[in-house]
């Protein structure tokens, strides 16, 4: 018998704002179709004044919840993937926490930057496997709208924010690949590439959360190669191939990153779930706001074999198999 992780509920949360791209056209340097064509960005949404990251992470819970037909008291403990929290401390996790009524149970957040949700449920799959808790909440949540540059074109067209969330509990497998659950996952990072993205301003130097500055050329090139090998890891773990994907789900930052790493993949863009024209670059948020969209619309179905990768900052990159 082998113990299995298993999505048993999803669900997402988008700001009311919506930004179409023609917006930017007012005050900058560029046009809806410089953005279409080069990111596959039409719109994205933006958190209003005064909302935050624990907000919009409450709101996907509770969705996930009630999608799994639980409450919180089913909860053994919350993981929020983020970079962008409310506060220095303490995390999202234990905001969101309290917004559900809990007093068990334990919260922390994961920070990997766009690969954050990955390295979420790669912990939360550990947890659970080890019998440190039954059932988990796992959140990706950004609000990377407070930390744009406005001014700065290349950047601040690109990203979003937004919330998903799922519960995952334990299930009984045979220790097949055909089992449900989290089958394998893929972790990397490598310190050496942190001016290709960072954030310039943080406790410890600035004081000030800081903007975000990308260097997107040189990052495009790595992500299309990183992506593609940390998906074919994660599926040679447990003998498989691109091929024997129902759905891969990729981190949601360029389409021209998406189609990249599907053709090296070997695998047609009707298999890919496409959520970036919507949503831009919600960086953690942006996977469990794909899978919940791409469960929403009828494409992912019970027992089909999902990869979903991601990469960003660190640079981090990773990736998770699992079958739904
Ligand atoms: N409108 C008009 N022109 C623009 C804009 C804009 N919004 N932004 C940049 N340009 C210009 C540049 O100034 C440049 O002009 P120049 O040739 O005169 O110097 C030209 O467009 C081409 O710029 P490039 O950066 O070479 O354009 P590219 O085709 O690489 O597309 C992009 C840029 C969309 C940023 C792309 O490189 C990309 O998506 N990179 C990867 C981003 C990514 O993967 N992020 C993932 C992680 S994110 C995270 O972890 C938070």
């Amino acid at each position: 018998m082998t113990l299995r992780a298993v999505v048993e509920g999803i669900g997402h949360y988008l700001p009311d704002r919506v930004v179409p791209n023609s917006e930017f056209e007012k005050t900058l340097d560029t046009t809806d179709e410089w953005i279409r064509t080069r990111s596959g960005i039409e719109r994205r949404r933006f958190a209003a004044e005064g909302q935050t990251t624990s907000d919009l992470a409450v709101r996907a819970a509770r969705a996930a919840l009630e999608n799994a037909g639980l409450t919180p008291d089913d909860i053994d403990g919350i993981i929020v993937a983020t970079s962008t929290p409310d506060l220095t401390f303490p995390s999202v996790a234990t905001m969101v926490q309290k917004e559900l009524g809990m007093t068990h149970g334990f919260g922390f957040d994961v920070q990997a930057v766009c690969a954050g949700f990955i390295f979420a449920l790669t912990n939360a799959n550990a947890l659970l496997i080890a019998g440190q808790a039954k059932r988990l909440l796992v959140i990706g949540a950004e609000t990377f709208s407070r930390i744009m540059d406005w001014n700065d074109r290349s950047t601040c067209v690109l990203f979003g924010d937004g919330a998903g969330a799922l519960v995952l509990g334990l299930q009984d497998g045979t220790g097949a690949n055909t089992d449900r659950g989290i089958l394998s996952a893929d972790l990397n990072s490598d310190g050496r590439y942190r001016d290709m993205l960072y954030v310039d301003g943080g406790v410890s130097t600035t004081g000030a959360a800081g903007k975000l500055r990308m260097q997107g050329n040189p990052l495009f090139r790595q992500a299309v190669e990183k992506l593609t090998s940390t998906a074919e890891t994660a599926l040679a773990k447990v003998g498989l191939t691109g091929t024997d994907v129902d759905w891969i789900v990729p981190h949601q930052a360029n389409i021209r990153i998406i189609q990249g790493t599907a053709k090296k993949m070997g695998l047609p863009m009707d298999r890919v779930i496409v959520t970036v024209q919507d949503h831009g670059n919600t960086s953690a948020a942006s996977i469990p706001l794909a899978l919940s969209v791409g469960v929403e619309t009828g494409k992912i179905k019970q027992g089909d074999l999902v990869l979903s990768e991601a990469i960003g900052g660190g640079l981090a990159w990773g990736s998770v198999l699992l079958r739904w």
